[in-house]
This record gives structure tokens, C-alpha cells and sequence, in this order.
């Protein structure tokens, strides 16, 4: 059985931080949300993977190409295929015709994120006679998601997006699917938004009577496209971590809780109250992070407190005595109290930043 990541999409929604660098290496913990996913399938015995680069955001695609590598890292092997432009998840699955051949193939939306893995379903697909499983997680209100109708183990009919949703069954972004696949994809149209949207080609598995099996989750599953969802994402994870002290803390810090403080990283009369982690070469001074916070390498925190937020490689936040929360601060990004007069806020935003104050 093979994977597929799709690594396309501009990441509308969590600018400005996709200006930079693509959404699926925005990090849950201090770990690119893409990864979770390689873990996932390798996890589930699939170690040969195509990534669907996006060829029109070459900045998003070097950036994925050289974070991931060969996959070697992970025991995996790697190919990256080039999606032209965003025609729609149906097409960038479509265009790994060649790569997967007539296998057996689990395609996993790259910034879907869920807690339990995907070892049991892969078992089950991969023994079983079935087309197709869709992985499920009921939802309160699935009008933004993909719908499924299940009646007597099946899955009989889809909806994408339904203003008013047949069922609380949201499609989960990750599909297993067979070549069976490819020929309901062929022949599309696009849909309102213009896409070839998966689901309707799921839509085509159903309607030609292949076997398309449900499988619920029952852990929690992220679709991690908004600023709020990385935060839930990140919380989750921090919540699993286990207590590892590579950096220095001197002796009038407190470090409570589950907290990793990585090499290089050092904390001086500070608080920091997990569960968090502060990333390599990060130096925290006279501050307080507090739990569900993940500092990332190279940061300087001085004087501030935050908590409930990640905070990117080499950002710097200086005085701020109010409590930073619920935030996700870009790369190199700096905040910090001026002494100088007038006092007033002064910003300097990139497009689609966002700034609450109180
Ligand atoms: C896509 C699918 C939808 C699915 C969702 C999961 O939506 O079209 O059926 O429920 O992923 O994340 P999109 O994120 O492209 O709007």
C-alpha cells in the first residue's frame, strides 16, 4: 500500500504567516503539522509516499522539499509530484496515477491531524475486499466538511459543504482508497468553487456500487487550516509530552509540570508551567510562559508572559507585561515595549496580520 500527502494550497486562512512558508510547516509543538502525517502512515507500515507539491507557490514547495528530504529520516521513501496549479483535491489525487499504479493507496489531507493514528484502519483495508474507507468523526455542526449517510455498514450517499447536512458524520481528510478511484476522478467538473473536489468523485464510487466502508474516529481530528485549530492542535500534543530537561535553568526559575527544554535553550528567573516546550538556543529571561505554550528555537522572551500560544523560531518579545495569549507570532517576528515618547502603539503588520489589544 502506498501514501499520499497533499502539500498543495496557499493556506488562505492562516495568513500572514503563508506568505513565508507553507501552512502544512506550521508547527504543532515545535514539529511541522506535515509531519505528524509521515509519522501516521510510516506508523501504519506505509513507507513509500508521494507529496503533491504546489508548482505555482515554489517557495511553499522548496520549503516542504527541503524540510522533508528523501524521508529517509523516518525509514521512508519519498516522491514529490508537482501539482500545476489548485484544481481541486479529485485532480491532486488524480495526477499520482503513475506514482501508485494499480496499489492499494491512503491519501491523507496534509494539515488533517488526528490523535490515534491510522495502524488499524490500514490493517483493515489492506486485508479487506472493500473499495474504499472513509474515516468519519461525528461533529456538532459539519456544514463547512465533507458529509457521509451510512445505512447498514456502508457508506451510500456524500455531501461536500451542505448547508443542511444529511448526517453529523464529517468526512475525516484522510481516504483509503484503489485504482478504482482514478477512473471516477476522470471526467469531473468543477464544482462552484471551481475544484475538482474529492467527494464528488467519492460520490462516483458509491453511485457505480463499489464498497465503500466507514470507519468512525473517535479520538480528536484537526482539520488544522485556521490559526484557532493550530492552537487546539498544539494544545493536544503538549498535553501528551513528557517531562526532558536538555537546556539550562538557573536556580531562581521554576519549571512545573510536563515541560521540554531543549538543547541550548536556557531559562533564568523564570516560570514556565506545562505543559510547554521551549525550543534550542531559546532564551527565556525574567518571564513567565505558561501552560499550553510552545517557544520555538532561537526565540528571546524577556520580561513578558504568554501562554496558550506557539510562538515561531527566532521571534522576540521584550516587556510585554500583559499576558500574551492565544497567539501564533510568526518567524523573526518582534514585539516589544518602547521607553520613548509619545507613547502610543506602533505596528508594523503584513498584510492580513491580525492584532487584538485591549
Ligand atoms: C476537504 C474535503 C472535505 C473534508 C475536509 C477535511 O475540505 O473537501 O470533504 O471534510 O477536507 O479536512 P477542504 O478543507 O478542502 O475545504
Amino acid at each position: 500500500m502506498k501514501g499520499i500527502i497533499l502539500a498543495g494550497g496557499k493556506g488562505t486562512r492562516l495568513r500572514p504567516l503563508t506568505y513565508t512558508g507553507a501552512k502544512q510547516l506550521v508547527p504543532v509543538a515545535n514539529k511541522p503539522v506535515l509531519f505528524y502525517a509521515i509519522e501516521d502512515l510510516v506508523d501504519a507500515g506505509i513507507t513509500e509516499i508521494g507529496i503533491v507539491v504546489p508548482a505555482d507557490f515554489p517557495m511553499g514547495r522548496e520549503q516542504i522539499m527541503s524540510a522533508v528530504g528523501d524521508g529517509s529520516r523516518w525509514g521512508a521513501s519519498v516522491t514529490y509530484i508537482e501539482q500545476d496549479a489548485p484544481r481541486g483535491l479529485a485532480h491532486a489525487v488524480g495526477i499520482c496515477e503513475p506514482f501508485v499504479g494499480t496499489d492499494k493507496f491512503v491519501v491523507f489531507l496534509g494539515d488533517n491531524f488526528i490523535r490515534e493514528g491510522i495502524a488499524d484502519q490500514a490493517r483493515t483495508f489492506r486485508d479487506g475486499t472493500m473499495n474504499t474507507i472513509l474515516l468519519l468523526h461525528k461533529v456538532p455542526n459539519p456544514q463547512g466538511l465533507g458529509v457521509a449517510v451510512v445505512e447498514h455498514g456502508r457508506v451510500v450517499e456524500l455531501q461536500e459543504k451542505p448547508a443542511v447536512p444529511k448526517s453529523d458524520l464529517a468526512i475525516v481528510g484522510i481516504y483509503f482508497l484503489d485504482y478504482h478511484f482514478f477512473e471516477a476522478a476522470r471526467g469531473l467538473k468543477p464544482s462552484a468553487r471551481g475544484e475538482l473536489e474529492i467527494t464528488d468523485a467519492l460520490s462516483r464510487l458509491i453511485e457505480t456500487g463499489k464498497d465503500v466502508r466507514p470507519e468512525m474516529i473517535t479520538g480528536y481530528w484537526i482539520d488544522t487550516g485556521k490559526h484557532i485549530d493550530m492552537l487546539d492542535a498544539n494544545r493536544l500534543v503538549l498535553d501528551t509530552v513528557e517531562t526532558r530537561i536538555d537546556g539550562e535553568v538557573d536556580s531562581t526559575s521554576q519549571v512545573t509540570g510536563r515541560v521540554i527544554i531543549e538543547y541550548g535553550a536556557s531559562v533564568v528567573r523564570s516560570v514556565i508551567r506545562g505543559p510547554a516546550i521551549i525550543g534550542a538556543d531559546a532564551i527565556i529571561t525574567d518571564t513567565f510562559i505558561g501552560p499550553f505554550t510552545a517557544i520555538g528555537d532561537g526565540c528571546r522572551i524577556t520580561s513578558s508572559e504568554i501562554s496558550h500560544s506557539i510562538v515561531l523560531d527566532h521571534a522576540r518579545i521584550e516587556h510585554i507585561e500583559e499576558r500574551i495569549e492565544d497567539s501564533l507570532i510568526g518567524r523573526h517576528a518582534e514585539l516589544r515595549r518602547a521607553s520613548s515618547k509619545p507613547r502610543g502603539h506602533k505596528f508594523l503588520l503584513g498584510d492580513y496580520s491580525s492584532l487584538e489589544l485591549q
